[in-house]
């Protein structure tokens, strides 16, 4: 195991009806920014219990925020905060209302020229940022929890993470019954996205952790026996709940101590969205299974373990296509040719970009352009 420090600074209030828990948590006789996305929240009762835990305090609104959020629409928000002088954000949606509010607290605090250089720097100089609490309604990217965030550039057809530990939310609120208004393709999004976190901090080789490995084994079948159960029935608290909890566990940092990672699937999956549109996790379920049968001989090992503790099955290639089936099970396409992109044209334009920025990924730094190009051509 690897050296490693813990630190998860966030709060979890967790369960039905715990919305109004909120009020006690928020500094009073401070101007407060609520931020969402396209709506949802007004229709399912969402942003009516969270006014009315805010009732008396100064709200400044600003929604429109859409999924994988724009720095362009994002700078506006940063405007708002500057000139109303607020000093909590409160984040009520899923993902990209999360990530959108960390960057808008790191952004009004950013004293650099180019607020993009954030992305740029991943993260690097962000010090400071206005403190930020959540309301969650989509179990899936865990940014409820995390310092992380990805934000997307229009102009440039870019799409880039950060981090920084001050971006950490003070609290976040889950009540499962606020996910029940979720489409079916959300939930299923949620499902995969949430599984190949656990598999970005599981799949590399063996190092002696064996607690993380039966700690994120254990959220993979949780996955595996409520996924399914969840989706066919949206309103069963007990599935609902153990899934949103997964999806937290997932990708808290908990699950990552003392162990090499591999997020090459979602670096590669990120340029998708960026070039072409499909959602996140439409990305991860086609290029998931390509990264590992490009890297199955340095993934063997550990593909047995998942294999056989997981599945049941004894070899990698067999845990691989119990994945790719379980992602179909899902209603998840796994194959480029179900978004109508040629893999030829997406590994040339991926595999470019890697080159030219230059980048290198994986647990052992060899996912660079080239590879990538080569995952994208198994994925046609
Ligand atoms: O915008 P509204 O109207 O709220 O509708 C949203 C949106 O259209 C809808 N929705 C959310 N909660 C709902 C609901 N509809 C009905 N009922 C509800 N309760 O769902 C749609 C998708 O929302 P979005 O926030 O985009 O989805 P998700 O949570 O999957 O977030 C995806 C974004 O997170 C990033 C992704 O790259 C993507 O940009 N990620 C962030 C990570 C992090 N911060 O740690 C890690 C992840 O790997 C991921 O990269
Ligand atoms: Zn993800």
């Amino acid at each position: 195991m690897l050296n490693f420090v813990f630190k998860n600074p966030t709060e979890i209030i967790f369960g039905k009806g715990t919305i109004a828990q909120i009020d006690a948590r928020i500094p009073r006789d401070v101007p407060i920014l609520l931020t969402y996305g396209g709506g949802s929240i007004k229709g399912n009762g969402v942003y009516q219990q969270v006014t009315s835990a805010l009732e008396g305090r100064e709200v400044v609104e600003f929604g429109g925020i859409e999924p994988n959020p724009k720095v362009e629409v994002c700078l506006k928000a940063v405007e708002l905060a500057r000139s109303r002088q607020v000093r909590f954000l409160l984040a009520v949606g899923g993902g990209s209302v999360i990530d959108a509010t960390k960057f808008i607290a790191a952004a009004a605090c950013y004293e650099g020229p180019d607020p993009w250089d954030i992305l740029r720097t991943g993260g690097r100089d962000v010090k400071t940022a206005i403190p930020l609490g959540t309301v969650l309604t989509l179990p899936a990217t865990g940014s409820e929890s995390n310092g992380n965030a990805v934000i997307s550039r229009r102009a440039t057809s870019e799409k880039l993470p950060f981090h920084a530990d001050c971006l950490f939310p003070v609290f976040s609120v889950l009540d499962p019954e606020t996910t029940y208004t979720l489409p079916a393709e959300q939930v299923r999004n949620g499902i995969v996205d949430a599984f190949i976190h656990v598999m970005e901090q599981y799949m590399t080789y063996p190092c002696d952790a064996p607690l993380q490995d039966r700690l994120a084994e254990s959220i993979l079948a949780t996955l595996i026996e409520v996924g399914p159960r969840t989706l066919a029935e949206p309103q069963d608290y007990a599935s609902r709940a153990s899934f949103m909890w997964s999806a937290t566990l997932a990708l808290n940092t908990l699950i990552g101590c003392g162990v090499p990672q591999d997020w090459s699937t979602h670096m590669i999956g990120h340029e998708l969205t960026a070039l072409y549109g499909p959602a996140h996790a439409e990305t991860l379920a086609v290029v998931l299974p390509g990264v590992w049968a490009h890297q199955l001989a340095k993934k063997e090992a550990k593909l047995r373990q998942y294999g056989q503790r997981v599945w049941g099955v004894a070899t990698a290639e067999a845990a691989i296509g119990k994945t790719e089936e379980f992602f179909q099970s899902l209603g998840m396409p796994t194959r480029l040719s179900a978004y109508e992109i040629d893999a030829d044209q997406a590994a040339e334009a991926v595999g470019r970009r890697f080159t030219e920025r230059p980048v290198k990924f994986g647990e052992h730094g060899d996912i660079d352009g080239d590879a990538a190009a080569a995952i994208l051509r198994l994925r046609a």
